[in-house]
């Protein structure tokens, strides 16, 4: 089976590519890298033909609602659009739990990109999950304040992005089901304990500031709304075993 990976080299797509290959299937990887613009629609032609889904694991790293909500209607609207033209049957897409009930900044975005799939007819499954183990990275690569670390004050139950890729393509090989059961890691966490664990582990020495972010962007992140719902999937890796696998 072909399928086609959005955003084949982030933090979740890689993987997802690599989950393709190992489920005997042919990924076919699209990023600005590769020379598709998911923004502009540059590069899409014919990247489509005989595939039989297309993950999204695309991804903008702005933190402003009118951005993200830009960046991922969008991409999701070029990808529809290119998907139909070459009778592509399965759009699969990846939000996070919380991020619909938040509706502010980042998750704005995603809320937007969910309202969209759901005005679909069909053809589409959408995968709603927590944060992944490699956020912790993700916040050491953004959060550098001087010679502190800042992380938002947040709530969350990780899991790791293997886990997540391994799950959307069982999901991109079978039919399209609209929105999938929720999938979480095995244990909540605090973010700032996460980071300061990724510090010690990668030999980074700097002290870590827990930062409340004001609005209902870090409501959100405090209060548990990014907790999974009582019937959600729980994923295996704790953050620590994941840590101690990573070569950094
Ligand atoms: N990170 C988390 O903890 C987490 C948790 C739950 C759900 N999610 C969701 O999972 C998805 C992937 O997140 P991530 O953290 O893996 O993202 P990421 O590491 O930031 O990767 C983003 C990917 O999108 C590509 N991209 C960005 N702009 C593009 C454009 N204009 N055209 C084509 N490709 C573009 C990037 O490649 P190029 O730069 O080469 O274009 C990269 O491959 C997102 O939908 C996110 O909301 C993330």
């Amino acid at each position: 089976m072909k399928i086609v990976v959005a955003g084949a080299t982030g933090s979740l797509g890689a993987q997802v590519v690599d989950a393709v290959r190992s489920g005997g299937h042919e990924p076919v990887a699209i990023s600005r890298r590769s020379g598709v613009d998911l923004l502009s629609g540059a590069g899409l032609t014919g990247v489509m033909q005989d595939a039989s889904a297309v993950i999204d694991a695309s991804a903008t790293s702005s933190t402003s609602a009118k951005e993200s909500i830009a960046f991922f209607t969008t991409v999701s609207r070029n990808l529809l659009t290119a998907e139909r033209e070459a009778g592509v049957p399965h759009h699969v897409a990846i939000s996070i739990i919380g991020a619909a009930g938040v509706d502010a900044n980042y998750y704005a975005g995603k809320a937007a990109q969910e309202r969209l799939l759901e005005a679909e007819p069909g053809g589409w499954s959408l995968l709603r999950t927590t944060q992944f183990h490699e956020f912790a990275r993700q916040l050491v690569a953004h959060g550098r304040l001087g010679p502190l670390q800042a992380v938002p004050t947040m709530r969350s139950q990780p899991i790791a992005a293997a886990e997540v890729a391994a799950e959307l393509v069982a999901i991109a090989t079978g039919d399209p089901r609209g929105i999938e059961p929720e999938l979480a890691g095995p244990k909540e966490e605090r973010m700032a304990d996460l980071v300061r664990r990724y510090l010690a582990a990668t030999g980074q020495r700097r002290p870590v500031i827990e930062v409340p972010i004001p609005g209902p962007w870090g409501r959100g992140m405090r209060d548990g709304s990014l907790l999974p719902g009582a019937g959600a999937r729980l994923g295996r890796q704790t953050f620590d075993e994941w840590l101690a696998v990573q070569s950094h």
